[in-house]
């Protein structure tokens, strides 16, 4: 074992990663050679996955400020504070709200505030966990308000900080009995993320209030009633090839009547019907009684999403089974068709032109031209006899009706055993597509299954690896955290999943989002609090993978051999042709800098080009929302006649990427 002076180490890159290079250093003799394999990577390999699980929607991703704003969640007023109506005294109450049901359809509930003298009667709403706004920022507020006696003569919105100090004050004043829209902006003075909205009534008498909204101006693209600028960025910037949606167990509910049902989320937003959210109280350990789906991201604009994030759009639908870890309720197969049925009106909405019914649908809401839907998953990972007897009939209608769209089955929740293989034989004798597979397991799982795929057989279905993330203490454990090692244990199972692109076409991380005070489970890609967002390691491990998939794979090797764990190094090598360059991909799971030659077969290469280092010495180092201590460092290498000469860091995640001369 020799040891060279000179190495490309790229050492300022290394310094400002954090990573320090041990000692000790094995050598290794790496090929890469350029014949062809004859083997794409799909272009949606690295994808995402969203759930409304820990906030992600309402909370989160939906820049929508208040909580319950049309007063529909199980207990109507859940989020709503009266501070100066006494409940025990009646003498005490300078106004108090009754929820009335004046109203038809889905958002039925209406406040009807009786304000009975001149002391200041306000209702107060806390947000998600509070609101965080910012200084000079404008938000807008709308409500709906019948002025039933004409006695109210303003109504003030202030927001407070938690001592009640006012940062930003509008008002709007309600003329008429009738239902009437009122909008006005808000300015805060100050930044604060626990502001809450405090609305106070002037006069006296009998109000109606419903959809009271508020919402940062400053939104993703600017749409009105959007979503949080910062937390599609982050979407954005993982330059996924799909958005998968809307889950995840949510799609199934825990029991039929709550499952997702996509038909109940499109049209005007304020007609949607308020769903209880299934993770509510899913886990004593985060109970979350206050979270409800208002639908504000709904299937439009989940695949408005899709299209700004250059996304394959990924809707996966209920198959007439409740999750199966809660009570599996089953619609007979005889009661089945409404749920094909929507399977089947999914597609028009999405594809359909504006004459056909969904089609126009979709054109009210504000975009006319096809959303060119080409996937569809039928079920979540749901498992046994009763899913493939369903599967069957979704399936039949689906190809009869659309034959080039692509069906998404699913292998159950768990990557081996009697569901899963169980799944697997009855999906390949079925022809099925593409099948989902989840794994959430330890970190040594995932180095240990860089080779998962390696004996798949190449005729069967494509895989969908749907849902994965290292666990660093168990499954749904609320000690799990997003630290290195479980990053670095993906990192190099991912190598596995691009080696074997021609069985894997799709994959991506679970979950997506979590509120740093709302979330029910750990560990998550992003997190987030009212004002502000952080990505984990595992976010950059998938940034590096989504920015850098080639378009053909090429071979990588050590003696002949894939490189799948030998002294803890896990490699793969891609070619893109667009850009003309050479990617490969190394992981160094070991506590040693490993010092790497890479002889190039069939090509040359530039006599420069660029090392990306993903790092940090200790495996149980994190992100936070003030602290990056693991984030992607760029510098530039040089290469040696036909040969890259490089070193790589202990616990580190390197691309390294070179142009085709
Ligand atoms: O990602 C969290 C949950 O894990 C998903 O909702 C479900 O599909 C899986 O069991």
């Amino acid at each position: 074992m020799k040891t060279r002076a000179l190495r490309n180490i790229a050492l300022s890159a290394l310094s400002l990663a954090g990573v320090t290079a041990m000692a000790q250093s094995t050598e290794h003799d790496y090929v890469l050679d350029f014949k062809d394999t004859g083997i794409d990577i799909q272009p949606t390999m690295y994808g995402i996955f969203f759930e409304d699980i820990n906030f992600a929607a309402d909370g989160g991703l939906y820049a929508e400020m208040i909580k319950n704003r049309s007063f529909e969640f199980t207990l109507p007023l859940m989020g709503w504070e009266q501070p100066n109506s006494d409940r025990h005294s009646f003498n005490k109450q300078s106004g108090y709200a009754n929820i009335v049901t004046t109203k038809e359809g889905t958002n039925h509930n209406t406040a009807r505030i009786t304000v009975r003298d001149d002391k200041g009667y306000s209702l107060i709403n806390e947000g998600f966990r509070g609101m965080g706004i910012k200084a000079g920022a404008k938000y807008d507020l709308s409500l709906m308000v019948a002025n039933e006696d004409g006695g109210i003569k303003k109504i003030i919105f202030q927001l407070i900080d938690e001592k009640g100090t006012v940062l930003g004050e509008t008002s709007v004043s309600p003329q008429g009995a009738d239902w009437k829209k009122y909008e006005t902006v808000l300015t805060p003075s100050k930044t604060e993320a626990k502001a809450k909205l405090k609305i106070t009534f002037e006069g006296t008498g009998v109000v109606n209030v419903d959809m009271i909204s508020l919402f940062p101006q400053d939104t993703w693209k600017g749409r009105k009633g959007g979503m949080r600028k910062d937390l599609v960025q982050k979407l954005y910037d993982l330059n996924p090839g799909f958005l998968r949606f809307p889950g995840g167990c949510i799609v199934e509910g825990r029991v039929l009547e709550r499952r997702y049902q996509w038909k109940k989320t499109v049209g005007p937003a304020e007609d949607r019907e308020i769903l209880v959210n299934r993770w509510n109280t899913e886990f004593d350990h985060r109970p979350t009684p206050d979270y409800f789906q208002s639908f504000g991201i709904g299937f439009f604009e989940y695949f408005q999403l899709s299209e700004d994030l250059g996304a394959e759009p990924l809707p996966i639908l209920s198959c007439g089974m409740a999750c199966q870890f809660n009570t599996g309720e089953l619609v007979p197969m005889d009661e089945l068709d409404p749920y094909v049925q929507d399977a089947i009106d999914l597609i028009q909405f999405a594809n359909g032109d504006t004459s056909t019914s969904w089609g126009k649908v979709r054109e009210s809401m504000g975009h006319p031209e096809p959303f060119n839907l080409k996937y569809i998953g039928v079920g979540n990972e749901q498992w046994g006899p009763d899913y493939i007897e369903r599967y069957k009939a979704f399936a039949k209608a689906i190809k009869d009706e659309y034959p080039d769209i692509i069906i998404v089955s699913g292998s159950g929740p768990f990557p081996d055993g009697e569901y899963f293989d169980y799944g697997w034989e009855e999906l390949k004798k079925l022809d099925a597509e593409i099948v989902d597979e989840h794994y959430y397991n330890t970190p040594e799982w995932f180095k240990e299954n860089a080779t998962r795929y390696d004996a798949y057989d190449r005729e069967g279905p494509k895989v969908f690896a749907g849902e994965y993330a290292a666990q660093s203490v168990a499954i749904a454990s609320p000690e799990n955290r997003n630290n290195w090692e479980c990053a670095l244990s993906e990192a190099a199972f991912m190598t596995g999943l691009e080696r074997n692109a021609d069985v894997v076409y799709l994959t991506s991380y679970a979950p997506l989002f979590a509120h740093a005070e709302g979330w029910q489970w750990t560990p998550d890609l992003i997190w987030f609090n009212n004002l502000e967002s952080y990505a984990t390691p595992n976010y950059y491990v998938q940034q590096m993978y989504g920015n850098n998939p080639g378009t053909d794979l090429i071979t990588i090797t050590e003696k002949k051999e894939p490189i799948t764990g030998q002294d803890g190094m896990f490699a793969t090598a891609v070619v893109d042709k667009n850009t003309k360059e050479v990617i490969i991909k190394i992981v160094n799971t070991s506590e040693h800098a490993q010092e790497t030659d890479i002889k190039v077969r069939g090509k040359k290469l530039a006599t420069k080009g660029t090392m990306t280092i993903l790092g940090n010495d200790k495996l149980e180092s994190e992100n936070g929302f003030d602290m990056e201590n693991i984030a992607p460092k760029t510098s530039e290498f040089e290469l040696k006649s036909r040969k890259m000469e490089v070193e790589i860091p202990a616990y580190s995640f390197v691309i390294l990427k070179v142009k085709i001369s």
